[in-house]
């Protein structure tokens, strides 16, 4: 049979590797799973109550295609109280995930050899979306003694004709996060060169030790090139709910909605009630998830040291550690193979940097609990002094 000639892109390097661990763990073995993106909790009480009536009322038809309107106008508002955004209902559509939300616009905006920028380490699917719609990722390099953060200096030394800026604000897998001055530069070279930016900021409320967070939709001078993902899965701890955000001026809200329309529907009415809840309990879920997470981030830094005796630089934001794999005493720099004889020999899930755009790294994720945590890491050490 043959396939679209689009298809050739690959697999999410982090679900088939949480796919593999999830097997194994159906067929009853013990299963350390370091890899998925997601924190570990039960649903908020008001999450579930908010999915039980809207089943009971019978709110179980088609929702509008763009999103019911009464979450449509609490995500709006909460992006002006939260972070100072000037985004209204009309800005606001509800996707299957952030991950629609940012398939639909590269969707809507590449033409076959379009370049995107895109900032690595970066998210895995972002090249790969971009590889989709017929674009060319144009990969650029931050380095761990800088944050893992771009600077002016390196985006202005891009001589080539950039479509759009894929900006991962704070990131996945490096808990990067942007200050407002350092994001003032970067939009306003954006601008200058007419460069759409998707400004992928699903880790916003997971941002830890107190830091601000500061939103590209806070920024009103640059409204009409700038676009922002949103998600209810992270700091909600609702990944598997399936609602995401985007934000962007009203015309690009029609024309994914039309694109919507002709391919999702829009995410699940009963989870657009659920998130709706979230929404309006924000203030009380989101510190809560943030403050398990870090407290679990905080327990991985721990163990890690007392394990390896190196300890790690800790993330600013996210669910993520990226670890060198120099500091696990690893005398070769093969993200993939190590990983693959991880999970093959010693039912331990980790997700390579090769993925992320950055070989010699493995990713952990913290959002499993406590001795979750302690016991993956303790199978890492075992499996090493082996
Ligand atoms: C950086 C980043 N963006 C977007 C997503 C998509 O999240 P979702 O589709 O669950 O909203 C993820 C998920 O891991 C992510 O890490």
């Amino acid at each position: 049979m043959q396939f679209s000639s689009s298809i050739p892109i690959e697999p999410s390097a982090t679900l088939t590797i949480n796919s593999k661990a999830l097997e194994k763990k159906a067929r009853g073995e013990r299963v350390y799973n370091l890899s998925a993106g997601e924190p570990m909790l039960a649903p908020h009480p008001a999450i579930v109550e908010g999915a039980l009536q809207a089943m009971h009322a019978g709110k179980t038809l088609y929702p509008p295609v763009a999103g019911i309107p009464e979450l449509r106008q609490a995500a709006a508002q909460w992006m002006r109280t939260t972070y100072g955004t000037w985004f209204e209902q009309k800005n606001t559509l509800v996707t299957c995930g952030g991950k629609f939300g940012i398939f639909a616009l590269l969707e809507a905006y590449l033409q076959p050899g379009d370049e995107t920028l895109i900032i690595a380490p970066y998210w895995v699917s972002y090249p790969q979306l971009v590889k989709l719609f017929g674009g060319v990722p144009r990969i650029i390099q931050t380095e761990e003694k800088s944050g893992w953060k771009i600077s002016m200096s390196e985006l202005k030394k891009i001589e080539t004709k950039i479509k759009i800026l894929i900006l991962n604000n704070a990131a996945n897998p490096t808990g990067a996060v942007y200050t407002r001055e350092e994001l003032k530069n970067i939009l306003g070279w954006a601008k200058e060169k007419n460069i759409i930016v998707i400004s992928d900021e699903v880790y916003s409320g997971l941002v830890y030790d107190g830091a601000e967070y500061v939103s590209c939709g806070s920024f009103p001078e640059h409204q009409d090139h700038v676009i922002v993902i949103q998600s209810c899965s992270k700091h909600f701890a609702m990944t598997g709910w399936r609602v995401g955000f985007v934000f962007a001026p009203e015309e690009v809200i029609k024309v994914l909605t039309m694109l919507q329309s002709q391919s999702t529907t829009g995410t699940s009415s009963i989870s657009q009630w659920a998130a709706l809840a979230a929404l309006e309990h924000a203030t009380e879920i989101i510190p809560t998830v943030r403050q398990a997470m870090e407290q679990r981030r905080d327990i991985f830094i721990k163990t890690f040291a007392q394990l390896f005796g190196i300890t790690l630089s800790v993330p600013a934001s996210a669910l993520y550690i990226f670890i060198a794999m120099r500091h696990l005493q690893l005398t070769h720099s093969d993200s993939v193979q190590f990983c693959r004889e991880l999970i093959e020999k010693a039912n331990i899930a980790l997700v390579p940097g090769a993925a992320f755009g950055a070989e010699g790294y493995v990713r952990a994720s913290f959002g499993a609990d406590a001795n979750e945590l302690c016991e993956s890491l303790q199978a890492v050490a075992v499996y090493l002094q082996k």
